[in-house]
Formats: C-alpha cells, structure tokens, sequence
C-alpha cells in the first residue's frame, strides 16, 4: 500500500533496546517494517533505498553504521566518511520514521566471537579481492536483521554481489525477510553514485567514468551481437588502462551464481572493480537489457 511521503524528522535513537520498543509499537499498530541498512554518508542512491522502502512499508529504519569487521587492514575504514547529522537532514524528507545509529561498543561487545561466513558466490570477485569482507557484511546484516525484524530489506544494485548474498543469507537461513533489490543511480554523466565519490580529486572524477563507460561499451558489443566474452572484456580493460585505472578484475557472471561466462548468451552481469588513485570504485551493469 502506498504511504504518503512525510517531512517529519526520524526518530534518531543509538540504544537497541530503544529501536526495539518502537518497532514493536509499529508492529502493534499493524504496520510492516521496512529496512535500509546503509553506512551513512548518505546520496541520491541510498534516498531511493529509504523512498523504495516508503512505499512498500508502514515503518521505515534506517541503520547508519559504519561496520570495522567489514573493511580490510589496509583499507579505507578510519577515513570513510561520517556525516551522521547531514544524514538525518536528508532522510527528514524522505518519510523515514527512525534512524538506527550505534557506537561500535555496542554492536560489537568486546567478547564478540561469532561470524557469518558465505561461500559459493562470495568467494570471488569482492570476495576474492576483500577476503573478509562479506564475512563482516553478513554478520552486521543478520544483527541488524536480528535487531529490526524487517518484513522487508533494501539494497542497492551497485553492489551488485552483496544484496546477491543477503537474499543467499535469507534463503540459507530461513529468514522470513524480503530483500529488494534497487536501481543503481547514476550521475547525469554516468558515474554510479558511492559515498566513496567524494575521496574523487576532479582528475580522479573525469578518470573514473571509463568505468561506466566500459560497462556501457559491454553492453553494446552485446547488442551488436559479440558473444565472445574473453573478447569484450578486453575491449573494456582497454579502455580503463586508457584512462590509466588501476584493475582489481573486469568480469562477465552468471548474474545468480557469479560463476564466469565465456559465451554470452544469456543474462550476463558485467561487473568492475577499479581504483581511481586510491580510491576504489565498483560498478556493474546487466548486458542484453536495457536498464
Ligand atoms: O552497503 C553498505 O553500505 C554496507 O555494506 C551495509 C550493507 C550497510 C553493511 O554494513
């Protein structure tokens, strides 16, 4: 049923015993529960999340936490981006009831000793590149899945592999949540917005559009009617090395198994990870399809 968007601030609450009572009311009072877990540094992408969940849902949570057990040793954690109260700003206008933000002490006690581990398709490309790293997003997401009970969840297409793996998670441990899947926003020119974009010096910026670009030369190499993957992937890797982008892989999927495709087809995913500098950038892109 369709909720009207509302202006109102969310509810900001840190304390989980706090998120549970007013789920619980809204639960009492007959609503579904709708769930956007982010990491805050919010853009037009996670917007759509918390719209999409508007929508479908009665009482909408969004979670803002950034997770340490997903992020590498040497990556990019201390320097991610925290604008808990720019967030809050944007999600007033997005219909969001309540904003879920803790400290690290309290998702994480100090005894903390249990993990979620995937495998099959969470072994390769991020997986590959990131190891541990959905090992930390499947354990932050069951917590908060424990936390909020959401009838429904939302990710965004842009990570193309992790909401893969939550509906993955869902099925393998019988969770009785909806996972939605949302469209990637882009910028008029094409860049996949990430809260990562602002790491983006304007060299980096103009640099970091051979990614979507590629993903868009795939697409037309298939619509002409190249099937030879080896062959399209590279032509895309040309083009990043072009604009001198530092490749962690170029791959063609089976967008339900990420196992390689050498001939496509069939539905194919075309997914990139690239670093801009030192930043880096994913992106990905159904070929034969047109969104
Ligand atoms: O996509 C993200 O922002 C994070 O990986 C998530 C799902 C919020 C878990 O920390």
């Amino acid at each position: 049923m369709k909720a009207p968007a509302r202006e109102s601030s969310p509810l900001l609450v840190t304390d989980s015993d706090a998120l549970r009572k007013q789920v619980a009311r809204a639960r009492r009072d007959g609503k579904s529960i709708g769930l956007v877990p982010t990491m805050g540094a919010l853009h037009a992408g996670h917007l759509s999340l918390a719209d999409a969940a508007r929508r479908d849902c009665g009482f909408v949570v969004v979670t803002i936490f950034v997770n340490p057990t997903q992020f590498g040793p040497h990556e990019d954690f201390a320097r991610y981006p925290r604008t808990l109260e720019a967030d809050a700003q944007l999600l007033a206008g997005h219909g969001v009831d309540l904003i879920y933000a803790p400290s690290t002490e309290a998702m994480y006690r100090a005894q903390h000793a249990t993990y979620v581990m995937m495998e099959g398709p969470a072994l390769v490309l991020e997986g590959e590149f990131r190891p541990g790293h959905f090992r930390g997003v499947a354990t932050i997401v069951l917590k908060l899945f424990n936390l909020v009970q959401p009838d429904r969840a939302y990710f965004g297409r842009k990570d193309f592999q992790q909401a893969l793996l939550m509906r993955h998670m869902v099925a393998d441990l019988n969770l009785p949540i909806h996972v939605e899947i949302c469209p990637i926003v882009r910028e008029a020119d094409g860049l996949a917005l990430s809260s990562r974009n602002v790491y983006l010096s304007p060299d980096e910026r103009r640099r970091a559009l051979a990614i979507s670009q590629c993903l868009r030369l795939a697409r037309q190499l298939v619509a002409e009617g190249k099937t030879d993957a080896r062959a399209i992937v590279a032509r895309m890797r040309a083009m990043l090395d072009a604009a001198s982008l530092q490749i962690d892989y170029v791959a063609l999927a089976d967008p339900n198994t990420l196992a390689p495709i050498e001939q496509v087809t069939q539905p194919t995913v075309a997914a990139i990870a690239a670093r801009v500098g030192a930043t880096r950038l994913i992106d990905n892109m159904m070929l034969g399809e047109t969104d």
